[in-house]
């Protein structure tokens, strides 16, 4: 062994490294290429990179006796992001530790097709005479005339004039809102794509368009990379402060990973990656900074100043995308700080600008955005929910992969549905919505938060129900999956403080959507439309989300719509046409950044919202 490092071997995946003392288990494990996830940014708060030293524990770190139970960490389970190596150690590393790779990613939005009126990218077969001492037009012009184009760059210019006379002057211009993109050989006007994504902070998804009939080619989606270094904005932010390299780092992980759904795309679609003519891309103030490399510290500090908020017409190859050499990346106008090119892209899928009558939308997540459009005026804020419904800060909480319970209900006993079968690890946001719900309705937990204790409970609750409420160290906690029937042998329960978590989560965005209503004097009920959007939003259930006032309780059910992945639609949309581009510019200009913080009722608001609404 090399003098003086410490040899990690991290089971059951068999990975070893050697490090030097002192290096966190973190950092031997990104050494060793195990994927652990750190929803916290590794801050030791949320407590879910757990693993078990087998033997020689270090002493455990104040963050892991705030979050780590005693009788675990007398058998050796430790933060990896906080525990440090100072020997040779074996690791342990659980599956609700490892960055989950079959999470659950909404992929479907509203979908439009049919043919596209104005595309933004053109493909003309062309049959040029050739010059002549009476017709001496030079090549540019006399390709730019035909083709409808009004520029062209330099390293298209220096192949033109061997090309047009190699191929006697005929072959098909590409051309992308006026630019003459590249002149290829041939009729190839029957490959004419573009890409369009959806960056967001914890996922990414993908699609491959046909320019001419909007039809979508292929649809990739992943894990953005990025959540290694934290789940939310801030942290990401952070970490672009911490780190000389962070900012590069960040996008660099970013623009991989898309060109990695880019070559699966092509792949996918029988496409050629350099046939792919434009990227458009819709994420959230932050994620598109980090995306195009902007720094974005200023998006961390009051009072949160994007570098711009206008739409971004950039050469992809200088971004580092994959695809046509000359290819342009569009990404969308932001609102404000926290209100993005992806709520712009969302507004633009829904149809926001042109609907009728008071319309609502709510993109829930960690970062929670709402949108308010009566008659002519355009509201929108954002509010941090928090991770909890991604399952961060949560005791048994996961993201929705394989192993998460998604849904929750009670009857005789409790019922649930676990993604992927068998056994459960722990819970997703939507089975957390589901229990707080159900346990409402059966009169267990109160408006204020309170679980009672099983010898508390109404008469009618059946006995099986009543013996899952069992005391923990914070007042009463339900048992959702005994020791005996989940993977990881430990009860899945929800505690006190879970409810706590999920209250703050849920009052930051009903405060959010009471306050934009309020200023256009609007109950919730005089809404003509609630269009809730976002991968999560897709998956709730949503009478228990009304149950737990996630949503408005007043909102008639036929006015909900769920609309899916509509920040991927709206890119899928700009990606087409040039029409919905100055839709997109238009909306994200009509569009009043509220920010809530200033605005006096949403305090009182959040107050109130912190109970859950009466049955
Ligand atoms: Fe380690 Fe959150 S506690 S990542």
């Amino acid at each position: 062994m090399s003098e003086g490092l410490c040899e990690v071997v991290f089971t059951p995946g068999g990975q070893w490294v050697r490090v030097a003392p002192g290096s966190t288990v973190r950092e031997a494990a990104a050494a060793a290429g195990v994927p652990l996830d750190y929803p916290c940014g590794g801050h030791g708060t949320c407590g879910k990179c757990r693993i078990r030293f087998v033997e020689n524990a270090p002493a455990p770190t104040n963050h892991d006796e705030q979050v780590i139970a005693s009788n675990d960490l007398a058998q050796g389970v430790r933060l990896a992001c906080c525990a440090r190596v100072m020997t040779s150690v074996v690791v342990e590393v659980p599956t609700a530790s490892l960055l989950a790779q079959s999470y659950k990613i909404l992929t479907e939005g509203i979908e439009e097709s049919g043919a596209v009126a104005d595309p933004v990218i053109c493909k003309k077969h062309v049959e040029l005479g050739s010059p002549t001492l009476g017709d001496d037009v030079s090549d540019l012009q006399r390709l730019m005339h035909v083709a409808g184009a009004r520029k062209a760059g330099l390293s298209l210019l220096r192949e033109l004039p061997s090309r047009l006379r190699t191929w006697g002057f005929a072959g098909t211009a590409v051309c992308a809102d006026g630019l003459l993109l590249d002149f290829e050989e041939g009729d190839a006007t029957a490959t004419c794509v573009a890409a369009a994504f959806d960056v967001g902070t914890t996922t990414l998804v993908g699609v491959l368009v046909d320019c001419v009939n909007g039809a979508v080619l292929a649809r990739a989606s992943r894990l953005n990379p990025q959540t290694r270094h934290g789940d939310d904005v801030l942290a990401r932010i952070q970490y672009s402060r911490e780190n000389r390299e962070g900012l590069p780092h960040l996008q660099q992980a970013v623009i991989g990973a898309i060109n990695d759904m880019i070559a699966e795309l092509a792949l996918e679609a029988g496409v050629d990656r350099e046939h792919i003519y434009e990227a458009v891309f819709a994420g959230n103030t932050t994620m598109q900074h980090l995306l195009a490399g902007v720094d974005p510290r200023a998006l961390g500090e009051v009072p949160f100043v994007p570098a711009t908020s206008e739409s971004l017409y950039v050469s992809a190859m200088e971004l580092g995308l994959h695809i046509h050499p000359r290819a342009h990346a569009y990404l969308f106008p932001i609102i404000g700080g926290f209100v993005g090119g992806d709520t712009v892209a969302g507004a633009l899928a829904a149809h926001f600008d042109d609907a009728e009558g008071p319309v609502m939308l709510v993109d829930i997540g960690t970062n929670g955005e709402i949108a308010v459009k009566r008659q002519d005026r355009l509201w929108a804020a954002s509010c941090a929910a928090g991770p909890a419904f991604e399952g961060a800060r949560i005791t048994h909480g996961m993201r929705a992969a394989a192993g998460a319970i998604e849904k929750i209900r009670l009857g005789s006993d409790v019922s649930y549905e676990v993604i992927g079968g068998g056994r459960p690890a722990g819970i997703c946001g939507s089975a957390l919505i589901d229990v707080a719900a159900e346990l409402l309705r059966s009169g267990l937990l109160m408006p204020e938060g309170l679980l009672l204790a099983a010898e508390d409970a109404p008469d009618a609750v059946p006995q099986a129900l009543r013996d899952r409420l069992v005391p923990g160290e914070d007042g009463t906690q339900f048992v959702i999956a005994r020791a005996a029937e989940t993977a990881t042998g430990a009860a899945i329960t929800l505690t006190q403080g879970d409810i706590r978590e999920l209250q703050l989560a849920t009052a930051a965005i009903r405060s959010a959507m009471l306050t934009l209503l309020k200023r256009e004097g609007l109950a919730p009920s005089l809404i003509g439309a609630l269009l809730v959007a976002g991968a999560f939003g897709n998956y709730i259930r949503l009478d228990n989300a009304q149950r737990i006032g996630l949503l408005p309780p007043d909102v008639p059910r036929e006015k909900v719509s769920f609309i899916g992945n509509s920040a991927l639609t709206g890119a899928r949309m700009a990606a087409m046409s040039r029409s919905a581009r100055v839709r997109a510019e238009r909306i994200a200009r009509q569009t009043e950044h509220v920010e809530l913080s200033l605005d006096p009722d949403f305090h009182s608001a959040y107050v109130e919202a912190m109970f859950f609404p009466p049955e």
